[in-house]
């Protein structure tokens, strides 16, 4: 091994350096997966960290090496039909002042993007009825047909599944839906009454079966959050078996109902990074802006505990602070090329290196841990 596993985790100050390698992290890594009860085990306490990190960390590099993937973030609306509680973006939120980038605007952002190196381009949204199916069919297309060597990724919320087809069918590659948390009481501790959990997580089963790549996640330390909420989210993307998984803590916004809530802890969300990249030894794993907001060091921390994406803000700076999903978000006054150059700095610093190539996510090595290691 080129490099020494033990300093990278120590360099993460803070997580104390067990004598032995406990049992629990050395069972998921070993099984990926392990009993309820095993996984509240590793959840509710900090003492397993360190061997959850450098078991993590040394499963990344075994099927990533040392190299970041790249996601430019367009976010083209901020008007939402929706009124999830926790978001900021939320149609309740008066105060807000809405805005919508034209075609000509996103591609404008998709042009900067492919100048920086970027070869995958996230379309991202609100539910904005105002940007209807054949709007959008349009501009994939001509995405697709300018970029041909990119990712088209869509993130914009829950549609039909004839609409997410024809999407696909004019060339979107890949889309973001995040299931926010998997229980079903929880769930509408979140989200208004017409919001339902079944018909997001029937979407993202739509998504599958039409051939998109497929992203979920959840928020970590979200208002009445409970340990078994987040092993139900762990159940349901063992079932979904999605390429890429997004989490990030929960972060309070001013001007929503969760206001006064705390923000989700960073040693909690680097936790589940580090069991999501045991668990799921080959996907895609962002290191969340949210991340980069609650902790100067957050992103980087995040790609020592084994993520290995970064998504940095393609969006015109003019806008950027109209995006604003929680408060303080990073990234609101920087351009699209400060931003490119800032995280290539601070993956470098970590121990990483961005790659610009389209980034998809390997195949897992299905049989190695079945039979034992080889000579
Ligand atoms: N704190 C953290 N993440 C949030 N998101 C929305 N609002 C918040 C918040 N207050 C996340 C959701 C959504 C993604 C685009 O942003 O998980 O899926
Ligand atoms: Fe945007 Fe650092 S990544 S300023």
């Amino acid at each position: 091994m080129s490099y020494n596993l033990a300093s990278v985790v120590e360099n993460f100050t803070g997580f104390p350096r067990p004598a032995v390698m406990h049992e629990l992290p050395a069972l998921l890594h070993k099984n990926r997966t392990l009993s309820d009860e095993e996984l509240k085990g590793l959840i509710e306490t900090d003492q397993f960290d360190f061997d959850l990190v450098a078991l993590a960390d040394s499963v990344r590099r075994e099927y990533y090496g040392t190299d970041v993937y790249l996601r430019g973030l367009i976010e083209f609306t901020n008007y939402c039909r929706n009124n999830c509680l926790y978001c900021g973006i939320r149609n309740g939120n008066q105060t807000l002042e809405r805005y919508r980038l034209s075609e000509e605007e996103i591609l404008d952002c998709c042009k900067t993007g492919y100048e920086l190196g970027y070869r995958t381009f996230v379309l991202q949204g609100g539910d904005d009825p105002g940007y209807g199916d054949e709007k959008i069919i349009k501009l994939v297309a001509k995405i697709r047909e300018r970029y041909e060597d990119c990712a088209i990724t869509l993130s914009f919320g829950e549609k039909p599944a004839k609409s997410y087809r024809a999407f696909f069918e004019s060339g979107a590659d890949r889309y973001l839906l995040r299931h926010e948390t998997a229980n079903e009481p929880h769930y509408r501790q979140l989200h208004p009454q017409t919001m339902d959990l079944k018909k997001r997580q029937d979407c993202l089963w739509n998504l599958k079966e039409i051939g998109y790549e497929v992203g979920s996640g959840f928020l970590v330390g979200s208002p009445y959050q409970t340990t078994q909420c987040l092993i139900e989210d762990l159940r349901f993307l063992q079932h979904l078996q999605p390429d890429m998984i997004g989490i990030g803590p929960f972060i309070a916004h001013h001007a929503t109902p969760f206001h006064d809530f705390a923000n989700g802890p960073l040693r909690l969300t680097l936790r589940m990074i580090s069991i999501l990249r045991l668990m799921f030894p080959n996907i895609l794993i962002p290191a969340t802006t949210a991340l980069g907001t609650i902790d100067p060091h957050g992103r980087e921390h995040g790609l020592r505990c084994g993520a290995n994406v970064v998504m940095p803000n393609l969006s015109p700076v003019a806008v950027r602070k109209k995006y604003e999903l929680y408060d303080n978000k990073i990234c609101t006054g920087e351009e699209a090329a400060e931003c490119r150059h800032c995280l290539e700095r601070r993956v470098t610093n970590a121990g990483y290196k961005i790659v610009t190539h389209i980034g998809n996510a390997k195949p897992l090595i299905s049989s190695r841990r079945e039979t034992g290691p080889q000579s």
